[in-house]
């Protein structure tokens, strides 16, 4: 007896489960994003200048150093709601003609400026301008949230050896290569695939799990892509972003 033959072309296409788990979180997630910024835009507004005017009035040291803990926690809010639209599909893309080395650099220089960086950080880039369309302040974030993570594990680790992190650009045919490489503690197997979903983490309650999954959007809404391969101790994070011809 014939067996019918399946075509894929004509079919549409059968959602894998983790690729329906992942459709399913981002609906409700963009759902919530939109209610949350919007509600959240106001009073944190209304917040900054309250403290703006309370700075004026109080004269006590002691109460000055309690406005700087609520500046420092009213910032972290006012982040996270930044985070927050940058999941949300309608924030406006303005994409500008960067040089991807001089960007990725900038980002290398803060890792070294910061007081007792965990990381010890190796930078190398070809001589070649590497031109991509991009969104700077996304693509930054993009950058910081791989960045953070490989600062985070450094932090985690229980020896004493330092953590090396090497990033590097370079082309790769039509498009401009990003790699993050550590040596922090690596990505077990089975837990590669889901790195990418939104809210996983394995970090506990501290991290929401939404720092890669922010990443990959980005990187997508550039027409790029993003790849994490790990082989314990090590970690690499590529990217690869279309180049202006
Ligand atoms: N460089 C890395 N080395 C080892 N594990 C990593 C690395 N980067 C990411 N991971 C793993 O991927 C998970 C998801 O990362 P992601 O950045 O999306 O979320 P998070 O860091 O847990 O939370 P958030 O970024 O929202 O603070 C992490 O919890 C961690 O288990
Ligand atoms: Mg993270």
């Amino acid at each position: 007896m014939a067996h019918p033959v399946e075509s894929n072309a004509q079919k549409p296409k059968r959602l894998s489960p983790q690729e329906k788990r992942f459709q399913e979180k981002f609906t409700s997630l963009e759902l919530f994003v939109r209610v949350i910024a919007h509600d959240l835009n106001g009073p944190l507004t209304g917040m900054n200048l309250t403290l703006q005017q309370a700075r004026k009035l109080v004269k006590s040291p002691l109460a000055l150093k309690s406005l700087d803990t609520l500046e420092h926690d009213l910032n972290l809010a006012t982040n996270l709601l930044e985070e927050l639209k940058s999941l949300n599909r309608r924030e406006t893309f303005r994409p500008t003609l960067l040089d991807i080395g001089t960007e990725v650099q900038l980002i290398v220089e803060q890792i070294h400026n910061l007081s007792a960086s965990p990381l010890t950080v190796a930078f190398t880039q070809c001589r070649e301008k590497l031109v991509v369309a991009g969104d700077v302040s996304r693509l930054r974030r993009a950058w910081q949230n791989i960045i953070r993570n490989a600062v985070e594990m450094a932090q985690g680790k229980k020896s004493e050896e330092p953590v090396l992190f090497q990033v590097n650009v370079k082309k790769s045919g039509r498009f401009a290569r990003i790699s993050f490489h550590d040596n922090a503690g690596g990505v077990a197997r089975q837990r590669l695939p889901r790195l990418f979903e939104p809210f996983y983490t394995t970090k506990g309650s501290k991290n929401r799990g939404l720092g890669l999954f922010i990443a990959r959007k980005i990187v997508l809404e550039h027409h790029g892509k993003i790849r994490i391969v790990s082989a314990r101790p090590s970690t690499w994070v590529t990217i690869d972003l279309p180049l202006v011809k």
